[in-house]
């Protein structure tokens, strides 16, 4: 069993760059299952959700080679894919949604059972189901699984989301890809992973316009080519490293990541009192220690390119401190705030009222023993820690390696005191 142990206090300096996000080599992957040539996703990072998406591909028959950091897929035919998708793996991710597209317009047929994730409140695949099915997929709902059948080549439609969820607008994408004529996409979400995996299957070949408006349109059936690509960077891990320093003070600065990714969160740290300069490709953060920071924050997080969901917690964690009480709303998920319950072990003085996290300010941290309870409230308790008084133990930090591949390792680099303990089960 692996803890992390924070000893706070530290002040952190240095240099350091984001991997490649998440939230866009997951869905890449999947799209590599469209393409007749071998692609390539250059810095590919060693997360638990890549080794997940790794096992997915090849449970269904794809080919994947690891080539120092970067990750490959090789082509394979229709005939050597399976559309059964194992439901452990389906569970351990919700990302396993990315493949129902891809292996249906490659094999005709796709049963996923619902996919997992981080419990943060209900998260419906409605969407994507309803776009499928009116480029002609039949669904067919049984229990906990979906199976998705075509008979005959999808159609492009004219279809309106519901709302601008980042995974629909994916699914439909992939699939507008294979779907016979033009699709028009409306009411999309326009984030910038989104955009990355426009742009990447627009370098295999696909004609797709609009990426970034609410309004995509997709020439379906052009032959899909390999490429060798370089994903987006993480804007979230970028904004993590950007709350640890604006927690336990110092100067950091954070390079091959253009700050319009997360604009919005540094716009937030500012006001809080952080020194920010601004690069095209980096951004430098500077917080004296000795200055309290600024609470009195009104934050509304929502689809880009408002305050990003992800990092509502992390907002969180800087501003318990912070002069001032403050109020964060989740519009996208309805248990955001679940660690919230660490932050109170650690002293802080914060209420969850349904969406809306509210936070007296002004605490005086102390360490205590948490538990991370899902990927971003994880990371958010590890940058609370750095500021708190004493050792804290954060258990289950299965949930962190979901998203950064060693965050403490990295914040450590940057001087805080931080590490992964293996603990022995007794017995
Ligand atoms: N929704 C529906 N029906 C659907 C799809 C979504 O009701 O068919 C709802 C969800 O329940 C949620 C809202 O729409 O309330 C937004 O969900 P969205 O589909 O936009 O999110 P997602 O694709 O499930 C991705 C990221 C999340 C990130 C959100 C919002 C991945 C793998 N996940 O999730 O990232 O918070 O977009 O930006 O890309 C994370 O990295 O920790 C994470 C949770």
């Amino acid at each position: 069993m692996q803890t992390i142990t924070i000893t706070g206090g530290q002040t952190l300096r240095g240099t350091i760059r984001p991997a490649a996000a998440k939230n866009s080599v997951l869905p890449l992957l999947a799209a590599t299952l469209l393409c007749s040539g071998p692609c390539c996703l250059r810095s590919a990072p060693e997360l638990s959700d890549v080794d997940t998406s790794l096992a997915l591909l090849q449970a269904v028959g794809a080919k994947t080679v690891r080539h120092g950091p970067d990750l490959c897929t090789l082509p394979v035919s229709a005939q050597e894919l399976c559309g059964e998708i194992p439901a452990p793996l389906a569970g351990a991710m919700r990302s396993s949604v990315f493949y129902l597209a891809p292996l249906l317009c490659r094999t005709g047929a796709v049963r996923l059972p619902l996919p997992g994730g981080c419990r943060l409140g209900p998260r419906p695949v409605d969407i994507h189901l309803a776009g499928l099915a009116a480029m002609g997929a039949r669904v067919e709902l049984e229990g906990d699984a979906v199976t998705l059948r075509r008979f005959g080549p999808l159609q492009g439609v004219d279809f309106t989301l519901r709302l601008p969820s980042v995974g629909a607008t994916m699914t439909l994408i992939m699939a507008a890809c294979c779907a016979m004529g033009t699709t028009v996409l409306r009411g999309v979400a326009c984030e910038p992973e989104v955009c990355d995996l426009v742009h990447f299957l627009r370098s295999c070949g696909a004609q797709i316009t609009g990426e970034g408006t609410p309004v995509l349109v997709v020439q379906g059936r052009r032959a899909l080519g390999g490429v060798t690509y370089q994903p987006m960077p993480d804007r979230i891990a970028a904004s993590t490293y950007g709350a640890a320093v604006a927690a336990a003070g110092g100067q950091i600065t954070v390079t091959d990541c253009a700050p319009a990714y997360y604009r919005a969160f540094l716009q937030f740290l500012q006001e809080c009192g952080v020194e920010i300069f601004w690069q095209e490709q980096a951004a430098t953060l500077y917080r004296d220690p000795t200055v309290p920071l600024r609470g009195g924050r009104h934050l509304y997080a929502n689809a880009w390119p408002a305050f990003a969901t992800d990092t509502a917690p992390l907002a969180a964690a800087v501003l318990l401190q912070a002069e001032g009480a403050s109020e964060i709303y989740d519009h996208l998920f309805a248990n955001r705030f679940a660690c919230a319950a660490g932050f109170a072990a650690m002293g802080a003085a914060c209420t969850v009222r349904g969406r809306m996290l509210q936070i007296a300010g002004s605490a005086h941290l102390e360490a205590a023993e948490v538990q991370a309870p899902d990927l971003r409230g994880g990371a958010a308790l590890l940058v609370a820690a750095l500021a708190a008084e004493g050792t804290t133990i954060l258990r289950d930090p299965g949930h962190i390696r979901r998203g950064y591949a060693d965050l403490p390792a990295e914040l450590a680099g940057l001087g805080a005191q931080c590490a992964v303990q293996r603990q022995r089960v007794p017995g």
